[in-house]
């Protein structure tokens, strides 16, 4: 689901780095948005809701919305749209408001 080639952005880099998603390795550019790595890799549940438990994957893109929280690295309700990528991070479906885990 990536752009290939974009006659502005001239964007044409290769991911450089691996990120796990629910355990499976996906490939991410370092920086690009967590949403837009694992949109790449087909992704489109980013979270279920707390009462009825339904999906929810990008709405805005830009930070405003939150439903694209999930769990990174071990804390919940980490905004992966404006949240960028690093080699190494574990992103995991968020269930609910999450659960803080003790430092
Ligand atoms: S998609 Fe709205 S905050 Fe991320």
């Amino acid at each position: 689901m990536r752009v290939p080639f974009h006659p502005i952005l001239d964007d044409d880099e290769e991911p450089d780095c691996t990120i796990y998603h629910n355990g499976e390795a996906i490939p991410a550019k370092t920086g690009e948005p967590i949403a837009a790595a694992l949109l790449a890799a087909g992704v489109k549940v980013f979270r279920e809701t707390a009462k009825r438990r339904r999906p929810r994957g990008i709405y805005c893109g830009i930070g405003r919305c939150t439903d694209c929280v999930m769990v990174v690295d071990g804390e919940p309700n980490v905004r992966t749209c404006v949240t960028p990528a690093r080699a190494g991070m574990r992103i995991e479906t968020q269930k609910g408001l999450g659960e803080w885990k003790a430092p």
